[in-house]
């Protein structure tokens, strides 16, 4: 089967590791020095939980040309990079188009893709379950379980299942499927903005992180409002024990980021602050729609944002 994998950063090498493994004809769209280093090295993988390194080699390209067609495309990304490729994937007339990554406006993106392209797009969206750092060199380290991809349609059944449960057959990859997957998103996307902020605040520092009790308990409160906004526009917190624990066992969720923090590979999972931003951003629209007060969000918002400003002048 003919797969690209439409951005080559963390989560998307080791993507196309999965499908290479698997028996697809692999293609990887990557830019600049990633493009060269792909060339050069292969698909250089360190898997840190399983103590080994992988190579494959990948076909590469740096553009999408209208008439390329692939069987599947996966576009992993971080949120804040998706709309600068959207009119290109619009362009090209391939069908079957898996968003992966953050995503607080799936919606938005699909009806880009579906209204704007030349033929007809089955967009659903993705998220895959692992996380790494990408290191000077281009290898990456990935840290992961097993490898697993959470997959959802906006609109009922996947068209093209079938497609998917064929790329990964031969290979440990587990595809789960979730109804309600824009929900799933919007809460994904509360948890990880409290998670990234307090991160960013100490820049990167988790573990001096993990002794400010203070923010801590903040960035608790702080998703607790983001859940609030998200039940009043009609949404379903997903998965729905996340919102009940931090409501009920607001000390053990405390004792539960204070481990998270201290934990050594965390440090090994990248939150780049761009896209907490262009998060944060979106989530604000959403939030001017309810009449709830938000004021831990708010706050931690506002310092978190006025640190990136001042880090990036
Ligand atoms: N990494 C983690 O630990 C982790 C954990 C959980 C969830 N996630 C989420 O998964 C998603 C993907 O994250 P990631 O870490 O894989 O991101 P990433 O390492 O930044 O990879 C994104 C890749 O897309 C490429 N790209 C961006 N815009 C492009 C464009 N216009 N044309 C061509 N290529 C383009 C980037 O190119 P360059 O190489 O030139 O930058 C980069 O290689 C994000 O939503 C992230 O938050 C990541």
């Amino acid at each position: 089967m003919r797969v690209l994998v439409f951005g080559a950063g963390v989560l998307g090498s080791y993507l196309a590791h999965a499908l290479v493994r698997g028996g697809n004809d692999v293609t990887v769209l990557a830019r600049g020095k990633r493009a060269e280093q792909l060339k050069k090295d292969g698909l250089v993988i360190r898997h840190y939980f399983q103590l080994k390194n992988t190579v494959d080699e990948v076909k590469v390209i740096q553009e999408l040309q209208s008439d390329d067609f692939y069987d599947l495309v996966f576009v992993v990304m971080k949120y804040n990079d998706f709309p600068a490729v959207l009119p290109i994937l619009a362009e090209n007339k391939s069908h079957n188009i898996v968003l992966v990554g953050n995503n607080a406006d799936a919606r938005g993106m699909q009806n880009v893709l579906q209204e704007t392209s030349v033929v007809k797009k089955n967009v659903i969206f993705g998220f895959q379950l692992s996380g790494g750092l990408r290191e000077e060199s281009g290898r990456m380290i990935c840290i992961r379980g097993g490898g697993q991809m959470l997959l959802g349609s906006l609109d009922g059944e996947i068209p093209f299942k079938l497609l998917l449960e064929n790329a990964f057959k031969h290979v440990k990859y587990k595809l789960s499927y979730h109804e309600d997957m824009e929900a799933w998103l919007k809460s994904h996307i509360v948890t990880i903005v409290a998670l990234n902020s307090i991160s960013y605040l100490y820049d990167g520092d988790l573990k001096r992180a993990s002794k400010d009790k203070k923010l801590l308990k903040k960035a608790i409160s702080v998703m607790d409002e983001g859940f609030q906004v998200l039940e009043e526009l009609g949404y379903t917190i997903t998965p729905a024990n996340q919102v009940n624990f931090i409501r009920k066992h607001r000390q053990g969720v405390y004792y539960g980021l204070k481990i998270i923090h201290k934990l050594p590979f965390m440090k090994l999972i990248d939150g780049t602050f761009s896209e907490i931003a262009a998060l944060f951003d979106s989530f604000d629209k959403l939030k001017q729609q309810v009449n709830i007060a938000t004021p831990n969000w708010d706050e931690l918002e506002k310092q978190a944002i006025s640190k990136f400003i001042s880090d990036n002048h």
